[in-house]
């Protein structure tokens, strides 16, 4: 059989004949990035064969050095394959975020009799197992996000976390974003193999996270999954179809327990596995466990208190007098560096910074590495730099050079025959540069003026006004390394708000582990979810003109 070799990895492996370059990444453990998941369509996937001869183009285009890995198959002979732009790194997994205190009441709880000294294990008040001793309680919460998983082993005697591990979800093999996992767990084997792909990789990081605690799994009691509404289908092994098509009606509204081994989770034979409830198909678990992590029905005595989570979708709660009201945006994948021409994920050699001043442009890169590309960060900052110097107008086009001053027109080069903005040069990137494209900054706009429109529509439904807005909770890791001036500067957040942004981190899973601690949570959480109102944008009256009316960037002079 041909071997297959990733020089810059060290890795290789024997594959057959007709198996794609893309296939074989993926046996050998590598993630290439293919968000198309191999239509052909997103160009992500290309990589550099050494010996051209040695594959086949389904497109029947002629040999080349540069080919789709997708749709490229290995023949008979040997051969080398390079990555020539972005290989993916290992992203940040944000592991842990804020929490409100509650009280410690965990719906698994454990009686110890001195005179037998025996425990009596229950299960809210259900006796469920006897053990010898002062036998240890744990559970797992876990954020299962459509890019990356976390598991947070919890002492449920105590509270305490007794470590934590994180990893990039391996279901990103299949698709990127939750509209294609929709579209694959539709059908019943794709169901079973994005189901697969979960179940193994929680199971790895649960098995660790307990072994490195040296803890036993027949000690696991509870495990609380929180995640966005597709990726809670998938992990029931529920089918997601009913979430892509209208009126997009969840399959299965959380709120509600499974044995583990029905899942094919670890644990024991009583092990049980929550979902917390979800608010609508595209505002969900995720969500609602970062309602409770932050506290956020309680925050009354702060005013009106946003709470956003900004990924694919833009999901965001307004919170005001005890209220709620929920929505979601399709902010598209723009924020997470994907249909960025230089786009990347968040890892080593990723600009995640950028600053322009009278000295230049200034490039922050993820590990301090050689800049390759630019994550979701680097890209807002970009951005809101162009928006503050007036390199582009508020219609988001880039002004001509000769209407700039010489040290802002020096930024701009010819790119693909069209105006950019040089981030880097480096004479071994195979461009020669990193740019930011007219096209990107468009697409940034695009993906800003959805969630800008989300919250006016959210304000605008509770007779507010952006000055209203008291604070605002960034959740995931999108807030976590933003500046908040340059959500602001693009025009994302109110002008008002960006003094009083707080980023909250990862509350989808301080939220699963409050839900693990305390089980009035989940009741309170049950009402609370049951009486918020959602606002199903598509259909709000007047929703086209607020989303043309927040695609605009802030009007600024020209200034370096
Ligand atoms: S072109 Fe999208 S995965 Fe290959």
């Amino acid at each position: 059989m041909p071997k297959v070799s990733f020089p810059q990895s060290g890795l290789e492996l024997e594959v057959e004949r007709g198996v794609t370059l893309l296939d074989a990444a993926r046996r050998a453990g590598l993630e290439l990035e293919s968000p198309c998941n191999g239509a052909g369509t997103c160009g992500k996937c290309r990589v550099s064969v050494d010996r051209p001869a040695a594959v086949l183009r389904r497109s029947g285009e002629p040999p080349a050095a540069e080919v789709l890995s997708c749709s490229t198959e290995v023949l008979d002979a040997d051969l080398q394959v390079t990555f020539p732009q972005v290989v993916r790194g290992r992203d940040r997994v944000l592991l842990s975020g804020e929490r409100v205190a509650r009280p410690l009441r965990p719906f698994v709880r454990r009686e110890w009799c001195a005179a037998t000294d025996r425990s009596r294990i229950f299960h809210g008040d259900a006796l469920v197992v006897e053990r010898p001793g002062r036998a240890p309680i744990y559970g797992l919460a876990v954020d299962v996000g459509t890019t990356t998983l976390v598991v947070a082993l919890i002492d449920l005697l105590d509270g305490r976390e007794l470590g934590t591990l994180g990893a990039v979800n391996p279901q990103t093999r299949l698709g990127h974003d939750v509209l294609s996992r929709i579209q694959i767990g539709s059908e019943e084997t794709g169901l079973a193999e994005l189901h697969r792909l979960l179940a193994d990789e929680l199971n790895r990081l649960g098995a660790e996270v307990l072994r490195r605690a040296g803890a036993r799994v027949g000690d696991l009691h509870e495990i609380v999954l929180a995640g966005n509404t597709t990726m809670l289908h998938l992990a029931a092994r529920v089918s997601p179809r009913s979430l892509g098509r209208y009126p997009y009606t969840p399959a299965l509204r959380g709120g509600t327990a499974a044995r583990a081994v029905d899942l094919g989770l670890l644990g024991g034979a009583h092990t049980r596995v929550y979902f917390p409830p979800v608010f609508d198909a595209y505002v969900g678990a995720d969500i609602s466990a970062g309602v409770v992590a932050t506290g956020l029905a309680d925050l009354d005595d702060v005013g009106v208190t946003l709470f956003i989570d900004v990924g694919t979708n833009g999901e965001m709660v307004l919170a005001s007098s005890g209220r709620l009201v929920a929505t979601s945006t399709a902010a598209g994948p723009a924020f997470e560096g994907m249909n960025i021409t230089f786009g990347m994920r968040a890892g080593p050699g990723a600009i995640e910074k950028v600053r322009i001043d009278a000295d230049g442009l200034h490039a922050q890169t993820i590990g301090s590495a050689r800049a390759r590309g630019l994550c979701g960060s680097g890209l807002v900052d970009a951005v809101a730099e162009l928006v503050r110097t007036g390199l582009v107008d508020p219609s988001g086009r880039f002004r001509r050079p000769e209407a700039l001053p010489p040290e802002l027109a020096a930024l701009l080069v010819p790119h693909a025959g069209k105006r950019a903005l040089c981030l880097a040069r480096d004479a071994d990137l195979p461009e020669g540069v990193v740019v930011l494209t007219q096209q990107d900054v468009r697409q940034v706009q695009l993906a800003k003026g959805a969630v800008r429109a989300g919250i006016d529509a959210l304000l605008a439904h509770e007779g507010l006004v952006p000055e209203d807005v008291d604070r605002v909770l960034l959740a995931g890791s999108f807030g976590a390394h933003l500046r908040p001036e340059s959500l602001a500067g693009i025009g994302l957040l109110p002008p008002e708000s960006s003094r009083r942004v707080l980023a909250v981190g990862n509350t989808s899973r301080t939220g699963a582990e409050a839900l693990l601690l305390d089980r009035e949570a989940r009741d309170e959480l049950l009402e609370l979810v049951g009486r918020t109102k959602v606002l199903d944008l598509a259909h709000a009256p007047g929703f086209e003109r607020t989303f043309v009316r927040a695609l605009a960037f802030p009007s600024r002079p020209v200034t370096a």
